[in-house]
């Protein structure tokens, strides 16, 4: 297996953007896992389906596809609330994760982010981090981001999505978003993105390291 990089941890936490420098520092492809469940959730809304119907939300796992991740409504506010709802069914993660898994297995490593990385997709992950900040802090970076985009939102609405996302993804039973035993923690609240990305990048040069020195010994 090559060289696999895991980054998890809540929205806006800054991990996307860590994700993509590292895939370009050390030349790895890069998967945002969110998009899997995004897409999940807006191709159900669109076909009609309640969120909560896990046999639906599965069919629609199986039959996704990596051409369908780049439709721009994957990135609204609706489309990860949609997502952390088809997230909670076994049966979708099921459906997703050997997608996920053949992007791990690519000969030339990769970087794969989301909530259940380091802990299920690929627990044997030569590098692990999981990337947090305040939910203040990252409902107002989510907040500038949708504005950005073109989506005005209320603050306190964002600051509320932000809250009852975390609550969905971390206690649900299957899967939920959690810290491994063996992820390096970085809490970027009092960081910008480029102080957070260099602290990361730091953490996989010394991971890469010591992967490339296990290999070596007989
Ligand atoms: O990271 P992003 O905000 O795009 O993720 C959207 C939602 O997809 C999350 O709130 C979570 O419910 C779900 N997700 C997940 N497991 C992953 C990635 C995302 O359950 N590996």
């Amino acid at each position: 297996m090559g060289f696999v990089v895991a980054v998890d941890g809540p929205a806006a936490s800054g991990k996307g953007t860590i994700a993509a420098r590292l895939g370009a520092a050390f030349g790895l492809p890069v998967l945002d896992t969110g998009l899997l469940y995004r897409a999940v959730g807006v191709l159900c809304e669109r076909a009609g389906h309640d969120p909560g119907d896990g046999a639906a939300a599965a069919t629609v796992a199986a039959a996704l596809s990596a051409e369908q991740l780049g439709d721009p409504a994957l990135r609204t506010r609706r489309a990860g609330e949609l997502a952390s709802r088809v997230a909670v069914h076994p049966a979708v993660r099921a459906a997703l994760l050997d997608l996920q898994r053949a992007f791990a297995r690519q000969e030339s490593g990769a970087v794969l982010d989301g909530r259940d990385i380091g802990t299920v997709i690929c627990p044997q992950a030569p590098a692990k981090l999981y990337v947090t900040a305040t939910p203040e802090v990252r409902a107002e970076r989510r907040w500038k981001q949708l504005a950005a985009q073109g989506e005005a939102a209320d603050y306190a609405e964002v600051l509320a999505d932000t809250r009852r996302r975390d609550a969905r993804d971390g206690g649900r039973e299957t899967a939920p978003m959690a810290c491994a035993a063996d992820a390096i923690l970085l809490d970027t609240t009092e960081m910008t993105i480029e102080h957070a990305a260099d602290a990361a990048r730091r953490i996989v040069e010394a991971a890469r390291a010591r992967w490339e020195a296990s290999k070596a010994s007989p």
